[in-house]
């Protein structure tokens, strides 16, 4: 099986066995806490399910200023993003204790995780700004991941980390949301060798289902793993579950039995584009995957990225090496009229732009919402029927 990111084994923080989480809690009952804000709760329950893997731990402030202006941290290690835990006030905290981290997504705020002698530290604004124009390549506020970026407490927590709980993504999603250590040990119990993986935070349409299908008949995968993101969107993205519904409804329909695994993961959707990419393929990695999709936007928003920046980054700025995963590009995708099935676009010979079928989000938005179902060229009926159902609900 493939090896973890940049380590023999995979690090999940997650405390070893349910009376050791129990103890842990106990444990905390006495300790200072701090409210964490809702992306350090999804860092937790990554850090937690081994997908973090090799951290130990939040970063401090030297290393998320290294990650963001060299992509490595001091130890030289290649990654991204900086991994933080941040909160509005850190007064009443002194460095070197055990601090309590209170989970803000759930009801009564619960301990998610425990801090041993933890170091505390301010992003000052000019630190923050900089973190959004290296990760973000904007520090627009406008720009979604940027404006909950900028949003969140200044004051920083890093330390090594215990985590207890999976924070409600394993009460709300139990058919779904894995970990790391479990999609490994699935994929090793149904023998795959090759294995890839796709990234969605939207349900998924005609075009996602053929990047999958032409991705595994290429690589000779022998199944493949949709991995959704099942914590924070936008406002206007489709909530979790009724993705989850949505993509379930068109695995059973159009795939072979036993060739896709649906799960998800407990995270907070970026819109960092390039660098989101690049962090998707190294938690993919220590999941277990030996491919993964990347194709139009990953991870975008808007117009802050070009169309195949989230490729590019790995020919531009990952070192030769630092990954085993290996990228699938894969070129805009869509319906050809002349074909009568769907291509990615570089590779429909004597075809102009006219001749596919091309929706833009807004208009399949206004379709679903009056009820009205997109052409099946674009949506398969079952998907379409999902999401009327949550635009009827939801006007
Ligand atoms: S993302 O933010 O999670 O990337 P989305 O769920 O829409 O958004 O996309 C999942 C994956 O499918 C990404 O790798 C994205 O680049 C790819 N993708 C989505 N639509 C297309 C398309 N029409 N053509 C090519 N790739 C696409």
């Amino acid at each position: 099986m493939i090896k973890p990111y940049q380590s023999e084994q995979l690090k999940p923080l997650l405390v070893d066995g349910p009376s050791q989480r129990d103890k842990g809690r106990r444990e905390a009952e006495s300790l200072p806490s701090a409210l964490i804000s809702s992306a350090s709760a999804a860092n937790t329950v990554m850090l937690g399910g081994g997908y973090f893997t090799p951290l130990s731990g939040f970063m401090d402030k030297t290393d998320a200023m290294a990650v963001s202006r060299t992509l490595h941290t001091q130890d030289g290690l290649f990654w991204p993003v900086p991994i933080l835990c941040r909160v509005e006030n850190a007064s009443g905290l002194e460095e070197g204790q055990s601090v309590a981290l209170k989970d803000p997504n759930q009801p009564d705020s619960p301990v998610i995780a425990i801090i041993d002698n933890v170091k505390i530290e301010t992003l000052d604004d000019s630190e923050v700004k900089e973190i959004c124009e290296k990760v973000y390549r904007t520090s627009d506020c406008n720009h979604p991941g940027v404006k909950d970026f900028l949003d969140q407490g200044n004051a920083i927590l890093s330390g090594p980390t215990r985590v207890l709980n999976f924070s409600y993504f394993e009460t709300d999603f139990p058919d779904t949301f894995r970990t790391a250590v479990q999609i490994r040990e699935s994929i090793s119990g149904l023998g795959w060798d090759k294995i890839v993986a796709f990234q969605t935070r939207n349900p998924m349409h005609r075009a996602h289902e053929e990047l999958c299908r032409t991705a595994m008949n290429r690589i000779g995968a022998d199944g493949c793993v949709i991995h959704m993101l099942l914590g924070k969107l936008k406002p206007g993205d489709i909530p979790a579950d009724v993705r989850n519904a949505a993509i379930r409804a068109m695995v059973d329909g159009y795939f072979e039995p036993n060739k896709i695994m649906i799960t998800g993961y407990g995270f907070d959707m970026l819109y960092a584009g390039p660098r989101e990419a690049v962090l998707h393929a190294i938690f993919r990695q220590n999941m277990g995957a030996t491919h993964f999709i990347i194709g139009r936007d990953h991870a975008g928003v808007g117009d802050y990225y070009g169309a195949f920046d989230a490729q590019t980054i790995f020919d531009e700025e990952v070192p030769e090496g630092a990954l085993d995963i290996e990228i699938f590009r894969a070129d805009h995708t869509a319906w050809s009229n002349k074909l009568k099935k769907v291509v990615m676009m570089r590779e429909a010979p004597n075809h102009e732009i006219s001749d596919f079928m091309l929706i833009s989000g807004t208009k399949m938005r206004q379709m679903l919402s009056d009820g009205e179902a997109p052409p099946p060229e674009i949506s398969r009926p079952e998907v379409a029927k999902v999401l009327i159902d949550h635009y009827q609900n939801n006007p």
